[in-house]
């Protein structure tokens, strides 16, 4: 079989379900390139800072690297925004859910919502609520929010900053996106494949 010959999905059959996982599962093989070509992208994304969002994710990421984070802490931040090429209104959501088959539930959350607690450094600027994060204060991570905007995002715009390049972070990138590691495999199944 090389094509599959159903054109409504309700009447494939199951070898043409296997044929297709299979090579579904190859194409998850090369997950890793594919992120590792976004990141890539944001290097042209939202000008107008000192650095693009591509160096500002990898300030971040160098600076945990430094303090010697765990590898999930420096994926979230290389990642956090990934959503901001094709998700301008809701990238922090699209980071999440980018990243959610590969973490916990607490680095999902900081993700989800880590726009919201930017918005404390600046949005008083700019006519928004700089307290929009209040409405998490009763989260169990909701200083692990603050300090994940605090320490390696709204810090990471410094054009003097030695960060690591891209290349540094390959290995880990392949290593991490290699296969889901959500706490419970039953609830990847949900998400549905097709
Ligand atoms: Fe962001
Ligand atoms: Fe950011």
């Amino acid at each position: 079989m090389d094509k599959v010959n159903f054109i409504n999905m309700e009447d494939g059959t199951a070898d043409e379900y296997a044929f297709l996982d299979a090579l579904e599962d190859e194409y998850k093989a090369d997950l890793p390139k594919r992120l590792i070509s976004a990141l890539r992208n944001l290097n042209a994304s939202l000008s107008g800072y000192q650095i693009s969002r591509l160096e500002h994710s990898l300030q971040g990421a160098t600076r945990a690297y430094h303090a010697k984070e765990s590898i999930e802490m420096i994926m979230a931040i290389l990642f956090h925004d990934i959503g901001d090429e094709l998700a301008p209104y809701s990238h922090s959501e699209m980071a999440a859910s980018l990243l959610r088959p590969f973490v916990s539930e607490k680095f999902y959350w900081i993700i989800k919502h880590h726009g919201a607690f930017q918005m404390y450094y600046y949005a008083h600027h700019t006519g928004g609520d700089r307290d929009a994060r209040e409405v998490f204060a009763d989260s169990p991570w909701y200083e692990d929010a603050i300090q994940f905007c605090h320490q390696y995002d709204q810090n990471c715009f410094d054009p003097e900053y030695d960060s690591k390049p891209l290349e540094f972070f390959v290995p880990m990138i392949n290593e991490f996106f290699a296969r889901p590691r959500v706490d419970d495999p039953e609830e990847l199944a949900k998400y549905g494949k097709r």
